[in-house]
């Protein structure tokens, strides 16, 4: 295949996102209206899809669903945003996850609670299915990682048969503060930290925290590290720091996946030939300005080329 037209992929979480859009975050034990309610595809892996999507770059997604009246409408909004789903696990035990959003513009806060109890992860099994000379690029969202590690060394000995230019490059992003998805660190030809991985390793900045975390990537690897209205910092081989400020919308509205949206658009930038400086600001770019619209659309209009 053409290397233009091959695919990113996404692997990690789909879910529902029930959406309340509230004026002031709700007391406890109290009963109140909110301002809006809608129903949206969620989860960072599958968010990140969306804007790869929006941005114009063809795009699958793998991970778990169950049958039901919840997976009908993420397969109806997968196909609305031309997310190909083909990679996608059919389980047949399990619930499909469903998060209650609580997001509210008047401080800038998203508050989730993620309902993911029973359903399995995507394996290295399933993974082996997937025929990899469709993709350019493959992005683990760290869930399952020691199946993850397995996926990627599949990918990495499929690499090596390859020339430079048609090799898949390999991202990972450590959002959660759990012990076992570390081993991703090692694992990534870019990789995603979050300002809550940072914190955790003791570290008050983006920048510290690539300097002290870089020892954990592999050889050549970039790490990058978003920090909400600070914006993000990225380091790679040559060992200068480089930082993209944030780009606040004039009215902050909705920050769930602001994250995800920043991931999709670095990977997009990087993907694309860009450098890691134009990546980066591509990234904080893009996100700054989902925070200033609810949900995603707004990013066709303002971002996609032509
Ligand atoms: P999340 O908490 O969704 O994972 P982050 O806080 O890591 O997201 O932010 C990711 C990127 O989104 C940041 O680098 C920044 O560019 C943008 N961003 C997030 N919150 C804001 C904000 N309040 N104002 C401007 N940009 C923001
Ligand atoms: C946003 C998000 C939501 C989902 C939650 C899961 O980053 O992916 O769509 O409910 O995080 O942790």
């Amino acid at each position: 295949m053409e290397e233009q037209r091959k695919k990113i992929l996404c692997v990690g979480l789909v879910c529902l996102d029930i959406i309340n859009v509230v004026d002031k975050y709700p007391e406890e034990d109290t009963d109140s209206r909110c301002l809006s309610q809608r129903w949206q595809r969620g989860g960072n892996a599958s968010n990140s899809c969306t804007v790869l999507s929006l941005l114009g770059a063809p795009c699958a997604f793998m991970g778990s669903l169950t049958a039901g009246p919840v997976a009908n409408f993420i397969v109806d909004d997968f196909s609305r945003r031309a997310v190909d789903i083909s990679a996608v696990v059919w389980q047949v035990k399990g619930q499909t996850p469903c998060a209650c959003c609580v997001v509210c513009p008047s401080s800038g806060s998203r508050t989730v609670v993620l309902s993911d109890t029973n359903l399995p992860d995507a394996t290295a099994n399933d993974f082996s299915k997937v025929d990899l000379r469709q993709f350019k690029w493959i992005h683990w969202e760290g869930r399952n990682a020691e199946e993850q590690v397995k996926m990627i060394q599949r990918v990495e000995l499929y690499n090596s048969t390859l020339p430079q230019q048609q090799k898949i490059t390999i991202s990972v992003e450590i959002e959660k503060t759990r012990e076992a998805l570390y081993q991703l660190f090692a694992h990534g030809d870019v990789v995603f930290i979050s300002k809550d991985v940072a914190r955790h390793f003791g570290f008050q900045s983006a920048q510290t925290a690539l300097k002290g975390l870089y020892g954990r990537v592999k050889q050549g690897a970039v790490l990058i590290c978003a920090w909400a209205e600070k914006g993000a910092d990225a380091l790679g081989p040559d060992g200068s720091v480089v930082h993209s400020d944030a780009f606040p919308p004039e009215t902050l509205v909705d920050t769930l996946g602001a994250g995800d949206t920043f991931n999709a658009a670095v990977i997009y930038k990087l993907a694309n030939g860009g450098s890691l400086q134009d990546a980066l600001t591509f990234g904080c770019r893009v996100a700054g300005s989902k925070c200033g619209f609810h949900g995603y659309d707004g990013i066709a209009e303002k971002f996609t080329d032509g």
